[in-house]
């Protein structure tokens, strides 16, 4: 049995328990919080990246802002995405292999809980740079973990590489990026998966019935022990904006004033 949380079967039951096709915390919340104060009228091409099932994507169509691409490694995702969310495009796509000129000109890139997943962040970083226009925003919301510390190990492989919290910014200048803001999520993760855990133990009927109970075993087990990580500062939670960094020939780009609140810019 594939025991993944990013596994087909393991998308379905999270999007049981989350009432929608969101494979991050928060859901609906999150994205709302996540844009926020985003300049609107400068964004009408969106990239999705890690879309998953598609919830997320759809949500930034649904509430008109404008053409959404959503791309996923994962053929069985993008394959249910297309039939259930038609407004928007979705590609089976491995984000480190994103060539123009199929990916430019977006004016946000965006990843909810996907960059973790990604074995090579600053390729994956790199080409969302090359995909964005000059001028365009990456936001992030991510799992973070302490500088310089391994994950927990209790969460095995499925938790992926979580983003330094600390080093983000120098990731990002590294790769074309300039951040902007960096906001610490980890309470707000805690109680969006606290919340999910109830969800769980109210859906167990269909999840055993559906998957069998040893996946029940697996979801509750692995979030408990992702929750309890969160609550002891061993692993956290992260909103990240940024915005290319141009070269000097683009310095006459205005500066896209973001957010307000955020830990503030990097100089
Ligand atoms: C936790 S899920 C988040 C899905 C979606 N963003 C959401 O919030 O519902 C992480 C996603 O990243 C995708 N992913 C992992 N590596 C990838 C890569 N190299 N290129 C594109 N997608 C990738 C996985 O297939 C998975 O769907």
């Amino acid at each position: 049995m594939d025991f993944r949380m990013n596994s087909p079967a393991g998308k379905a039951i999270l999007a049981r328990a989350r009432n929608g096709d969101y494979a991050h915390p928060g859901e609906e919340e999150a994205i709302a919080a996540a844009v926020d104060g985003l300049p609107r009228e400068r964004i009408h091409r969106l990239l999705d990246v890690g879309c998953g099932r598609g919830g997320t994507a759809d949500w930034f169509w649904r509430h008109g802002w404008g053409e959404v691409t959503g791309v996923d490694i994962d053929a069985a995702s993008i394959e249910y995405a297309r039939m259930r969310y038609p407004g928007v495009r979705f590609l089976q796509q491995d984000v480190c292999r994103m060539e123009r000129p199929q990916f430019q000109g977006f004016d946000l890139v965006y990843l909810f809980t996907a960059l973790y997943a990604i074995p090579d962040q600053t390729e994956a970083l790199r080409r969302m740079r090359m995909a964005a226009r000059p001028g365009g925003i990456l936001l992030l919301v991510d799992y973070t973990r302490p500088a310089a510390q391994p994950p927990p190990p209790e969460l095995g492989p499925e938790i992926g590489n979580p983003i330094e919290f600390e080093t983000v910014g120098d990731t990002l200048a590294a790769t074309g990026w300039k951040l902007q803001t960096r906001e610490d999520w980890t309470p707000r993760f805690a109680v969006w998966y606290e919340n999910l855990l109830e969800r769980f133990a109210r859906e167990r009927d269909w999840i055993v019935d559906t998957h069998g109970p040893d996946w029940y075993g697996y979801v509750t087990g692995w979030y408990e022990a992702l929750w309890k990580a969160l609550g002891a500062r061993r692993l956290g939670g992260t909103l990240v904006r940024a915005t290319t960094r141009e070269p000097a020939r683009f310095a006459a780009e205005p500066f896209l004033p973001l957010i307000h609140g955020g830990e503030g810019a990097e100089p």
